[in-house]
């Protein structure tokens, strides 16, 4: 698969977020991150760091600003984007972002439709968090991986835009 970075081939330091009450109880292995994980690097980008955290408002904020703080241009979350009372990753990241960018969960949206109906229930987002762009993803690994490929094109721009490198849209 063609390298993807930013303009002047800086590579995009990617953190990767696995929001899962169950997962960070040791409940079940994590499989989203991993799945995640394997994507960046196939899309040629740098991994710095995965953590696994509860579906926690305050968790997950601290979670994207310590990854933005620590140089992650891309911050990629799975999980916590459904209607289940604990699925809270689209108000912490609206409780911490600079401007959203509704494309990135349409377009998610309209391509998941095409594979499966419960894609409606997606609030999947993606945003600007401090120089950092955000996305966050569904919790099951094949739709994290899926709307990560929908959006993927956009990111190595994305990613420049929010790091206020210099770039020709
Ligand atoms: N999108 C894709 N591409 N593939 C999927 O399997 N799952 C859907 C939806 N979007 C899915 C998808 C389902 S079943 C739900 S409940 C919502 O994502 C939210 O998932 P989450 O609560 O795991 O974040």
């Amino acid at each position: 698969m063609k390298r993807q970075s930013t303009p002047n081939d800086m590579p995009i330091i990617t953190g990767i977020l696995t929001v899962s009450d169950r997962a960070s109880a040791g409940e079940y292995d994590d499989l989203g991150g991993p799945a995640l994980k394997e994507a960046a690097i196939r899309n040629g980008w740098n991994v710095f760091g995965e953590a696994i955290i509860p579906d926690e408002i305050n968790r997950i904020q601290e979670a994207i600003r310590s990854f933005a703080a620590q140089g992650c241009g891309l911050i990629l979350t799975t999980g916590g984007t459904g209607i289940a009372a604990r699925d809270v990753t689209p108000e912490a990241i609206r409780g911490v972002m600079r401007v959203e960018l509704p494309g990135f969960g349409e377009v998610m949206r309209a391509e998941s439709m095409k594979i499966t109906p419960n894609a409606i229930l997606s609030r999947n987002l993606a945003a600007v968090v401090e120089q950092a762009l955000v996305i966050a993803l569904p919790g099951k690994p094949s739709g994290a991986v899926e709307c990560l490929g929908f959006v993927a094109g956009a990111i190595p721009h994305g990613v420049a835009l929010a790091q206020r490198v210099p770039t020709s849209c």
